[in-house]
């Protein structure tokens, strides 16, 4: 079958979606983007990536081009006609294509913003093998740019990453700056220490994960305690658990970091705890 995406207002087969060379997003990467993920056909956590878009946008004086419940029927759209059950949406919106290349921004009165959304179809996401094994990690260094609280689509560094873990036969890598860690190339990242769930407070430093602030509110709710605050490589290496989340991993537990075991080495009993309430309540609570 294939696929139908949308572009500026159009839904196309992806063979005919087209976006101009002089994108913004093509020549600067200038753009941002969400992930959203379906389970059951449903939408998961759809207000908070509406949301944190919104943000983004803000952040970066682009233009919203669409209204929230527009951007909602456009999921929805493209969920249906992909017959997607379980999978992703990926929507991007850049600054648009101003026609030629300039470093100045395009007046936003003559040069729309570009949309584009399509659909993953990922059959079985909740349980992929991952979470069952968990996965290894590697740290780097974090060399990216200062405001990784807007979710742009500059993903090279982290692309990276994950090219770095894979050739060192590992998942994914940490990013490790002025010693503590920030996140995973596309995750939050967390450890657990005498029951205590341990990740990096927010700011400019990481992305304010959707999935993060989903997952720390059910664990408050549980009575489980979470401290906020910066941890290090070795402290990662002490703990009893660890774990990443992301709305396309929920929560999946880390068992290894730079070679060494983490607690018994297999998937920790809260990273566990915490995926069964995540999956249970966005299912509930999927649009
Ligand atoms: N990545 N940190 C980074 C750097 C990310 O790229 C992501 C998401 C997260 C988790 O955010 P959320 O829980 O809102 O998905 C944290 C998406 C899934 C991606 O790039 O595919």
């Amino acid at each position: 079958m294939t696929r139908t995406v949308y572009v500026n207002g159009e839904y196309l087969p992806e063979t005919e979606a087209k976006v101009s060379i002089f994108d913004r997003a093509f020549l600067m990467a200038d753009g941002v983007y969400e992930v959203t993920s379906v389970l059951g056909g449903k939408l998961i956590d759809f207000d908070g990536h509406a949301k944190r878009l919104k943000r983004s946008l803000s952040e970066l004086d682009i233009r919203e081009p669409l209204t929230t419940e527009d951007l909602l029927a456009i999921h929805r759209e493209l969920v249906a006609r992909n017959g997607i059950e379980d999978g992703l949406v990926y929507l991007q919106i850049t600054r648009g294509s101003p026609g030629d290349r300039d470093f100045a921004f395009p007046d936003p009165e003559t040069c729309a913003p570009t949309v584009v959304l399509f659909t993953q179809n990922k059959p079985g996401l909740a349980d992929s093998p991952s979470a069952r094994t968990g996965i290894k990690v590697i740290s780097i260094e974090d060399i990216r740019w200062g405001r990784r609280d807007i979710k742009t689509v500059q993903l090279l560094y982290p692309s990276m990453g994950k090219m770095m873990a894979k050739k060192a036969g590992c998942d994914d890598a940490w990013m490790v700056e002025d010693g503590a860690v920030t996140e995973g190339t596309s995750n939050n990242a967390y450890i657990v220490k005498g029951g205590k769930i341990i990740t990096r407070n927010l700011s400019s430093d990481i992305l304010h994960g959707i999935t993060r602030a989903a997952v720390l509110r059910f664990a408050r709710e549980a009575q489980m305690e979470v401290e906020e605050r910066p941890f290090t490589i070795d402290e990662a290496k002490a703990a009893d658990e660890a774990f990443v989340t992301s709305a396309s991993a929920f929560v999946t537990p880390v068992v290894e970091i730079d070679g060494s075991a983490i607690g018994t080495g297999t998937p920790g009993r809260v990273a566990q705890r915490l995926r069964e309430i995540y999956l249970d309540e966005s299912r509930k609570a999927g649009v």
